[in-house]
């Protein structure tokens, strides 16, 4: 199977589990849905997400940043029951935030991932991806998301530029724009 198919089925897979946890499910469906999205997860970190992020690096970080904010809400879920009205919403909202995100990669990175492979390389992703999907799915998802906190903490931290005493244009802008009674009182 292609690498994109591959990660459309299981986007659907993922959904079809927490629809059912959005309405009803058992403790089976909440722990199939954690080892499966944890396992999808970090599949696409390790293995999809550096194909594209040589040439579309906003996406990526826009991508892991979506994954971080999924992983916190399972975690959430996780501490719930099902049949609790607070593990449902919670549910809905996983819901809601993992579709968002499937939508924007079906539009922005898969295409991006189609282009950059040829054809024979998408299956052969699409063959590696599934096996390492497998070995993940295995492995349960304690184990998988603290993999995926240690990536995320290993992100770059953003540089900020030094501030600098003199030159301060955004400081004369902000003062240009500060209501007149400010600007009386600092006069
Ligand atoms: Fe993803």
């Amino acid at each position: 199977m292609k690498a994109t198919a591959l990660i459309r089925k299981q986007h659907r897979n993922i959904d079809a589990l927490l629809r059912t946890l959005a309405r009803g499910g058992t403790l089976d469906d909440l722990r199939r849905l954690a080892d499966v999205l944890a396992a999808h997860a970090l599949m696409e970190e390790e293995s999809v997400y550096p194909v594209v992020r040589e040439r579309r690096e906003d996406v990526i970080l826009k991508a892991l940043e979506s994954h971080a904010v999924a992983r916190h809400e399972l975690e959430r879920l996780m501490r719930g029951l099902p049949g609790e009205p607070a593990f449902h919403a919670r549910a809905r909202t996983l819901r809601a935030l993992v579709k968002q995100h499937a939508g924007e990669e079906e539009a922005v990175l898969l295409p991006r991932l189609e282009k950059a492979l040829q054809r024979q390389e998408q299956t052969a992703l699409g063959t590696l991806l599934e096996k390492r999907f497998q070995e993940l799915v295995a492995v349960g998802h304690d184990e998988v998301l603290a993999r995926l906190a240690t990536l995320d903490a290993e992100e770059e931290p953003i540089e900020l530029e030094p501030l600098e005493d003199d030159d301060d244009e955004d400081g004369e802008l902000l003062i240009e724009h500060a209501p007149p009674e400010w600007r009386a009182s600092q006069a």
